[in-house]
Order: C-alpha cells, then structure tokens, then sequence
C-alpha cells in the first residue's frame, strides 16, 4: 500500500474510533483503586476530589441510603430517593449509582430523562405501568410486578406509574455516578425565570388560562395574577 493511501486509511480508522468512543462515552473510566469523594472540597471539572487514602475507612463503601424510602404524601404520590455521588461518595469515579422510589396507591413517577446515563431498573414491591417514549414518539410500556426489571435507554423520556392495590416500590441503576434528571413538568411549568406563557400556549395549542392553571401548580403564578 502507497503511504498516502495508508495515511488516509490511519486518519480514516483513528476518526472511526474516535467517533464510536463519543457515542459510547458514559462517565469517565476511574484511574486509580480508589477515589471517595470528599464533598467539602466542591465538585472540579468532571467529579469530586478524592479524600486521602489514609482516611478512607469501611464505612466509605457502604450506605444505608436506599434502606427506607421517602415519604409518598405529596401531589405525585411518589418520593424518589437519590443515591448519586452527593449522597454515596464513595462511587465518586465509578460510573455507577442507585435510586430508589416509592410510590403510594395510585403514585406516579412523573415523565422525566436522565441526561447523563441509561438505568436499569427492578420491581420490588407492587405493580407499575412503566412507559418509555422513543425520539419517534413511539411509547412502549408494560406492567411489571414484584421481581421484573427494566432497562431505559439513556435520554429518553419514561415514567412509571403505580396500577396496584397497594404501594409499590423499584430500585434501580445507572451508568453514572450523576445521571441527573429533568422532569418534563416542572421543567416546562416551574423553571426560574418561568418560560413566557406565549411560548407554552403555542407549543401545547391551548389558551393562555390554561397554560397558567398549570404554572400555578408548580408555583410559578408571576403570570397567573398580572
Ligand atoms: C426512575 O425512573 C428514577 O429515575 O429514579
Ligand atoms: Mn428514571
């Protein structure tokens, strides 16, 4: 093979590789054995500053976090308890983390995305219809009960709603130590500074009234009264 045929095939493959590395990124790998946060020092760029090796004891990898759930009275019905990075530092670098949600009769887990990783999930009390919807718009969906799990791809839109007699209850996993989480209700009705209810009357094709009925429930009623 000619050099400049060979060259382009480097280029060729070193961007291929590239490109395939971007769409699979999820956290960074760690690099080293160990790295709990310490969570006074403030997040850096990408993650937490490990504490000194010397002060890592036992307790730093495990956590009782997930061991009771939330408290479900509220308008959802439902408490997720998070077990990211600032409530477990020690999956600081790992790519890992746990949630747990609870749910009262009729409970839902609002539509919502995780930004930043896929989850997989497990009944382990009760029965919940969980919808996942595609970027075609497509929703797929069952109701799982005590002992089936899910997977969610990452970014897309899902929520699980409680369809049991009684409560209900899923632990689940992701791919990231901060998957973070944007819940399409209160992101469109209860951001700060709130969206102009011109926009949101256009985008869901319904009066003003509407629009303000809704932001009021999440507590942005600037508009409502005006
Ligand atoms: C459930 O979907 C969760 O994100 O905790
Ligand atoms: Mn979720």
């Amino acid at each position: 093979m000619e050099i400049s045929s060979l060259s382009k095939l480097l280029l060729f493959l070193s961007a291929a590789l590239l490109l395939s590395s971007l769409a699979s990124a999820a956290d960074p790998d760690p690099v080293d054995d160990l790295c709990i946060a310490d969570l006074t020092k403030g997040k850096t760029i990408n993650g937490y500053p490990c504490k000194p090796e010397w002060a890592v004891c036992s307790d730093d990898f495990f956590s009782s976090i997930l061991s009771t759930g939330g408290d479900t009275d509220n308008p959802n019905g439902s408490n997720a308890t998070s077990g990211d990075v600032t409530a477990f530092p020690g999956i600081n670098t790992l790519g890992v983390s746990m949630n747990r949600v609870d749910f009262a009769p009729g409970g839902v887990n609002p539509p919502h995305v995780h930004p930043r990783a896929s989850e997989i999930g497990l009944v382990v009390r009760g029965k919940l219809l969980l919808g996942i919807m595609s970027t075609k718009n497509v929703l797929y969906s069952k109701v799982l009960k005590a002992g089936e799990n899910f997977v969610i791809p990452r970014g897309l839109m899902h929520f699980q709603y409680n369809v049991g007699e009684g409560k209900a209850t899923q632990i689940v996993a992701f791919n990231s130590q901060s998957p973070g989480i944007v819940f399409a209700p209160e992101t469109l009705f209860g951001s700060m500074p709130e969206i102009p209810t011109k926009v949101l009357t256009k985008a869901f094709r319904v009066d003003e009234e509407i629009v303000d009925l809704i932001k009021s429930e999440f507590g942005n009623c600037d508009a409502c009264f005006s």
